[in-house]
């Protein structure tokens, strides 16, 4: 069995494989690089082995079908995968697995899969998605973005201060708050006091506004504990979830999302994305953790900004493709609500709604609690621009009218290099 074997002699059944589109660096032919991952990724290795049987060689062969450049993509056949107990785990095995160590290769970047129906109909994906949080929220007919703040200093605060913080927030307009991804159940903050207090303070916010608002707890944790500890949250008045998707892996939102009991959306942060996602030669796009995150149901997912402090200048079209991949038809799978977080103050509103679309999430936290005159009004200010946008004004005229957006402007403008002093 040469390699020629793991090379489609026509274009595979879209319906029958799972296809991968690969980027990748070597110093062989792109085409003979492809079909070592493609051997690697499915029934062979380094060299051939007496074992392989005609039935194997036939059915079970990943085969490279289309090398354009560096771009190659890859079919494997549906038969590979387990989607029963394996499950995302082993779709990452095969199609991301140890194909990024191959010393033929020199750099390569997963950059999208197509999933066939087969496979996705294994998922149930999110159970609320963009409709059901604005249902929710009530915001489903004026499609105005939501505004969400996460809590800062992001660790340090005790349960009572945090939910001090997060009334502020809410009486300035906020429709959710967000423990940071490094808070879970740390000894100044424990996760049930935390719960307990925010929740109280909610309940009285929305006693004095009349509105809804969703508190995120971040109950990241290994996948055997994380129901058990979802449900506990839900008994004491939680009205949605947040899980660090990538360290606590997919298996931990899947497990929630799949769980009927659990019956309040999902947040999933993406910390640690970066380590395979930021490098442009070498790792896993982020469309591809984004795809990965709605099958096992997020609700709302972090994509990134179009400005902000994190990611680079030149990738705000493809963070647009990805919230537009999540919020486009996928096999019946309900559309994601993507997050956009990091850096984000109100005059860099306009410029994230154009790119990203009104279906979105605004999460600012030094850019409401930075705010000169506190919480409140910083919440206030990221409301006002949203509003401004909303009605085709400029940030400038809009603040001759409204104070709080005036104060922050003055103070971060409306660019996103704004640094510590
Ligand atoms: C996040 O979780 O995205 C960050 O904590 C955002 O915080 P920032 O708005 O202060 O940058």
């Amino acid at each position: 069995m040469g390699l020629d074997v793991f090379f489609a002699k026509e274009f595979p059944d879209p319906e029958q494989h799972l296809l991968a589109h690969y980027r990748i660096e070597s110093d062989e032919p792109i085409e003979r690089a492809a079909m070592k991952i493609a051997a690697e990724e499915s029934i062979g290795t380094w060299t051939e082995v007496k074992t392989t049987t005609t039935r194997v060689r036939r059915d079970l062969a990943a085969k490279v079908y289309n090398v354009k450049g560096r771009m190659a993509s890859i079919a494997f056949p549906i038969e590979l995968f387990d989607v029963q107990i394996g499950g995302i785990p082993s779709i990452l095995s095969i199609v991301a697995g140890n194909l990024f160590g191959l010393r033929a290769l020199r750099a390569v970047r997963l950059m999208d899969l197509e999933f066939p129906p087969d496979v996705v109909s294994h998922f149930k994906g999110p159970k609320f998605g963009v409709e059901g949080v604005r249902r929710m929220l009530g915001t489903g007919r004026d499609r105005r973005p939501h505004l969400g703040t996460i809590v800062k200093p992001k660790v340090g605060l005790t349960p009572r201060e945090t939910a001090k913080v997060a009334y502020e927030a809410a009486l300035g307009g906020v429709d959710m708050i967000k423990d940071d991804e490094t808070l879970v159940n740390q000894k100044f903050c424990p996760l049930w006091d935390r719960l307990h207090e925010v929740m109280e303070a909610l309940d009285k916010a929305t006693g004095e506004t009349g509105r809804k608002i969703f508190y995120a707890l971040n109950i990241t944790t290994g996948a055997d504990r994380i129901t058990d500890v979802a449900e506990k949250a839900l008994e004491n008045g939680a009205n949605m979830l947040m899980v660090d998707i990538i360290t606590a892996g997919f298996p931990s939102l899947q497990a929630l999302a799949e769980d009927p009991s659990i019956d309040v959306p999902l947040h999933a942060h993406r910390a640690m994305h970066a380590a395979m996602t930021r490098n442009r030669e070498h790792g896993i796009h982020m469309n591809v953790l984004a795809k990965l995150a709605r099958l096992a149901g997020a609700d709302q997912l972090h994509t990134g900004t179009a400005a902000g402090k994190m990611g680079e200048e030149n990738e705000v079209a493809e963070i647009s493709r990805i919230n537009e991949m999540l919020r486009a038809p996928m096999n019946g799978l309900k559309p994601v609500l993507p997050a956009a977080s990091g850096g984000i103050h109100p005059g860099l509103v306009p410029e994230n709604v154009e790119a990203l679309g009104r279906d979105i999430v605004l999460n600012a936290g030094g850019g409401i609690h930075g705010h000169p005159r506190g919480t409140r009004a910083g919440a206030r200010a990221m409301r006002q621009a949203i509003d401004a946008h909303m009605m085709g004004a400029s940030l400038s005229d809009y603040a001759e009218k409204h104070v709080e957006l005036r104060e922050a402007l003055q103070l971060w403008g409306t660019r996103q290099d704004y640094r510590y002093a």
